[in-house]
C-alpha cells in the first residue's frame, strides 16, 4: 500500500524559543536553505518514491508545526493527539485535530488522562509494537493510556540524554527484524527491552545519533536519511535497501530531522 505521510512546508518555520539543548535564539535558520530542504524531502517522498504527502497549513506563531510527527500516534485510522510538555507547542494540538478529524480518523485525545506525549516523537510503531519514549517530551503513563486505547502494548523506554529527547532521535525502524539504536541514552534495562522484543539490534553511534542519522523514515525497500549518515548508509545498503540521503541540518537547529518531518497515515 502506497505511504501516506502528512507534512508541514516550513513557512514559518524558525527557532524562536529552545525547548531542547540543540534550538539557540541566536543561531538562525537559513529560510531559503530550510525550504529547499523540505522541498528536497517531499520531492523524493512523492516523485522518487511514490508516496502520497498530504499538506497542513502552516500557521503563524507555531514554527515547530512543520515536525508533524509529534502531532499524532496514527494506528489504523486512530488518533492520539499529542498533549506537548511545553506551552510553546501547545497551540499544535488545536490544528491537528480537525485535520484528522476531517479526513475520517477518530481521535483519541490523550489529554483526558492528563498527561504528556508527543505523537510519533515518543512512540515509534515496530510492527504494531509503540516503542514509547520518556521522561523528556512524554509522561509513562501516557504510554499505557494511548496503548490501552488503540489496543495495542506499549513497550516503555526510559531515556537518559536530553540530547535525544523524543525517541524517534535515538531508534530508527529499519524492517520487521531490525531496528537501529544509539544504545547510551536508554537505561541498560530499557535497551534490554528493545533486545527482547527485536531479533536484530543494530548499535549506532554517537556521532550518527548527533548528526540525526537515525531520524529516517523507511518503507521496506527504501530509507530516507539525513545525507550525513554515510555510514549507517553503506550498512543499509548491504541489507539491501535503496538510500536516499537528504541534506536536513536546517532543520537540525531545532532539533529535528527527517522523520520528524513527516507523520505516517495509517489507516
Ligand atoms: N523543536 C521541536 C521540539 O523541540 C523539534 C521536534 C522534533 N520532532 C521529533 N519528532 N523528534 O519539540
Amino acid at each position: 500500500m502506497t505511504k501516506q505521510i502528512l507534512m508541514c512546508r516550513p513557512t514559518y518555520f524558525d527557532v524562536k524559543y529552545e525547548i531542547n539543548p540543540w534550538m539557540h535564539c541566536d543561531n538562525r535558520v537559513e529560510p531559503k536553505r530550510a525550504k529547499a530542504q523540505w522541498q528536497a524531502l517531499y520531492d523524493i517522498y512523492t516523485l522518487k518514491l511514490g508516496w502520497q504527502a498530504h499538506l497542513i497549513e502552516p500557521q503563524p506563531g507555531l514554527p515547530d508545526l512543520v515536525f508533524t510527527a509529534n502531532g499524532g500516534l496514527v494506528i489504523g485510522g486512530q488518533v492520539a493527539l499529542p498533549r506537548f510538555r511545553h506551552p510553546e507547542r501547545q497551540g499544535e494540538t488545536p490544528v491537528f485535530k480537525p485535520r484528522f478529524l476531517n479526513n475520517g480518523f477518530k481521535t483519541l485525545p490523550i489529554q483526558a488522562h492528563d498527561c504528556e506525549g508527543e505523537g510519533e516523537g515518543d512512540a515509534v510503531l515496530w510492527n504494531d509494537v509503540p516503542f514509547a519514549g520518556y521522561p523528556w517530551r512524554s509522561d509513562r503513563l501516557s504510554h499505557q493510556a494511548v496503548a490501552r486505547a488503540l489496543g495495542v502494548n506499549a513497550v516503555s523506554l526510559q531515556l537518559t540524554d536530553d540530547r535525544f529527547y523524543h525517541l524517534d532521535t535515538a531508534l530508527t525502524l529499519v524492517n520487521r527484524s531490525t531496528v537501529a539504536l544509539y544504545a547510551s541514552t536508554p537505561t541498560r534495562e530499557s535497551v534490554d527491552k528493545v533486545r527482547r522484543v527485536v531479533p536484530n539490534v543494530v548499535l549506532a553511534s554517537e556521532d550518527d545519533a548527533l548528526a540525526y542519522r537515525l531520524n529516517a523514515l523507511i518503507d521496506g525497500e527504501h530509507i530516507v536519511l539525513s545525507d550525513r549518515a554515510t555510514g549507517l548508509a553503506d550498512m543499509y545498503r548491504r541489507m539491501g535497501l535503496q538510500v536516499w540521503p537528504t541534506p536536513i541540518d536546517e532543520f537540525q537547529k531545532s532539533g529535528g530531522g527527517v522523520k520528524c518531518l513527516s507523520l505516517e497515515l495509517r489507516h
